[in-house]
């Protein structure tokens, strides 16, 4: 099976190229390579690419910047999104979308199942839930999976984000601060990968929540546990959200649960400790 691969180098793609290149033929241009959104060069190399699938991970991510940015956040995560779903219909390509819990409102006390509706209170949420919407539009139910992913952690020696900050400050400071009013689900790039085969390859389409099981994580919770699996004494003070001010608004609320992955696949994806501990450990041999 051919597949193309948008976003390669990003936290999830860096992590799960291995992965898909293990069962896959892969073919993953860097941004400088194929930009989303030179609508055109995107076509003429999908067009000739002759893929069966396009993997499409690649998105502006950084919240406060699409904050900021709207324009520029909507054309790289919707529109940019729009225009692969097009190609892949006229060129009987399917097509993996990569979206997010964000796209939730975060009132919900529980965590956000597939039947729920979504209404993002952000940019980011909201350019993304565009994405959503345009695939589902463009393409039909058995020719594409939208994969709404929780709190990503992966990357090992190239992770700027929480986890890899986190892991950094424990090491170099006696004292750090973790928010504490926020809930999400961990995921880890790895289990993304190695499920994003397993709908491929098992014949799945729709929408699907992808998040490794256990119950919902605030910062300070994974905090906590990095601490445990690296070893660290380092003190971790649980403080609210409202200490860090950000530009845009983070849902209190980002939980999900996969139940239809459990139903396609027969399983949960493993507790979110158990695949943090295997990370932490990574990135012990990494950083
Ligand atoms: N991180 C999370 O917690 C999280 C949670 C839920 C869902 N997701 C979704 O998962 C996917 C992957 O996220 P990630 O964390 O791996 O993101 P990331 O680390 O920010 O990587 C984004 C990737 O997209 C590429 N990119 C950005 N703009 C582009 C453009 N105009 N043309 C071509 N490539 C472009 C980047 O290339 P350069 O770096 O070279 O610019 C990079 O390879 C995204 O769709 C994101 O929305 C992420």
């Amino acid at each position: 099976m051919r597949v193309l691969v948008t976003g390669s180098s990003g936290m999830l793609g860096s992590d799960i190229l291995p992965i898909l290149g293990r069962e896959f033929e892969v073919v993953a241009p860097s941004h400088g390579e194929m930009d989303i959104t030179d609508f055109e060069r995107v076509r003429r190399a999908i067009a000739k690419g002759g893929f069966d699938w396009v993997i499409h991970l690649a998105a502006i991510t950084d919240l406060d910047w699409c904050e900021d940015n709207p324009e520029k956040a909507f054309l790289v995560n919707a529109l940019a999104t729009k225009n692969i779903a097009e190609i892949c219909r006229d060129t009987g390509t399917k097509l993996v979308y990569i979206s997010t819990s964000g796209v939730f409102s975060g009132q919900k006390k529980t965590p956000y199942t597939e039947q729920d509706i979504p209404k993002p209170v952000n940019v980011y949420g909201r350019t993304k839930y565009e994405g959503e919407k345009f695939v589902q539009e463009i393409l039909d139910e058995g020719d594409f999976l939208i994969l709404r992913v929780g709190w990503l952690f992966g990357g090992g020696a190239r992770d700027k984000k929480f986890v890899g900050k986190m892991f950094d400050l424990l090491r170099e400071r006696p004292k750090v601060m973790a928010v504490d009013d926020i809930f999400g689900s961990p995921n880890y790039s790895i289990d993304i990968g190695e499920t994003i085969v397993q709908l491929v390859e098992g014949g799945h389409y729709g929408l699907f929540h992808i998040a490794n099981s256990g119950e919902p994580a605030s910062r300070y919770d994974i905090a906590v546990a990095i601490r445990e699996f690296m070893g660290s004494a380092a003190e971790i003070e649980p403080v609210p959200a409202s200490k860090f001010p950000t530009r845009a608004f983070r849902p209190p609320m980002e939980a999900i649960d996969s139940i239809r992955i459990e139903d396609a696949l027969g399983k949960k994806l493993r507790h979110w400790r158990r695949a943090l501990e295997e990370y932490v450990k990574r990135l012990l041999r990494e950083r």
